[in-house]
């Protein structure tokens, strides 16, 4: 069972972020990464879709056996969750309660902010679970649907993606945040761009980190750590082979991707 992989999925090609943090983190664990590419944007689609999408992507990522199942979309973990958990009955981690218990500790003055895409933001996960852990927290959130375009177009320290972080983030500046998560697999791409637009004096949580640490906590509780310390095995599955598709994966992943195979659920 430990030498298992663990399946990663997320809507297209933004949670190999997700898989980048996990293999800082763990090193040694095999992975298999589902993208479907051939389907996103999840985030402007409606949760019913979502919901059923998910599962197709779940039942994939069952079929190549993996230990444990992790969910790298934010709009899916916001959503669909649940229907992960009752289909899977594996472990699985999404990245909202996570990036919720990390931005909880970090405030200072109990104003965080949370961005994300549209049917995250709109679903009210992150609010909800922020709240579940202390009532007395206030939340403010914008949906910033143009970062996913603009980090995958490579614009990443770009004067047009500054304009749209100003745009976007203006009324969160003026709640006086201290916090702001970073709830799209995306948006740590340009967390440069964000940061100087939000300010210095703004803690940045990067949903997909906060994740992997989960990751690591539940396999060494369920004893499912792979024990081998020979260097871990990453098969990359797609749903359609779009254009630049390897050279913006591996600007994601930050490393070479190898060979990437398509399927059809
Ligand atoms: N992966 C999605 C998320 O983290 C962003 C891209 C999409 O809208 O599908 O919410």
């Amino acid at each position: 069972m430990n030498s298992q992989p663990i399946g990663v999925f997320d809507s297209g090609i933004g949670g190999l972020t997700v898989v980048r943090s996990l293999m800082e983190h763990l090193p040694h664990e095999n992975l298999i990464y589902f993208g479907d590419t051939a389907r996103v944007p999840y985030g402007s689609k409606s949760s019913q879709v979502i919901r059923e999408y998910a599962i197709q992507d779940t039942e994939f990522l069952l079929s190549k056996n993996v230990k444990m199942i992790v969910i790298a979309c934010n709009t899916v973990s916001s959503v669909a969750l649940d229907v992960v958990i009752k289909r899977s009955k594996l472990p699985v981690i999404g990245v909202i309660q996570p990036g919720a218990e990390t931005a909880v500790k970090s405030t200072k003055n109990k104003r965080i902010g949370v961005i994300g895409t549209p049917a995250t933001i709109l679903s009210n996960t992150y609010t909800n679970t922020i709240r579940q852990i202390d009532s007395s927290i206030e939340t403010f959130s914008r949906a910033c649907p143009l970062f996913v375009p603009l980090a995958e177009e490579g614009f990443i320290e770009h004067p047009a993606t500054e304009l749209i972080a100003k745009e976007y983030l203006f009324d969160l500046k003026l709640k006086k945040i201290d916090t702001l998560i970073l709830g799209c697999t995306h948006y740590p791409i340009l967390s440069k761009i964000i940061q100087k637009v939000i300010g210095d004096n703004v803690n940045l949580i990067d949903s997909g980190e906060c994740a992997a640490h989960q990751v690591k906590k539940v396999l060494e509780e369920t004893g499912l750590k792979n024990l081998s310390k020979l260097k871990a095995n990453l098969e990359f599955y797609v749903s359609d082979l779009p254009h630049k598709f390897t050279e913006i994966g591996e600007r994601f992943l930050g490393k070479k991707m190898g060979k990437v195979k398509v399927v059809h659920l």
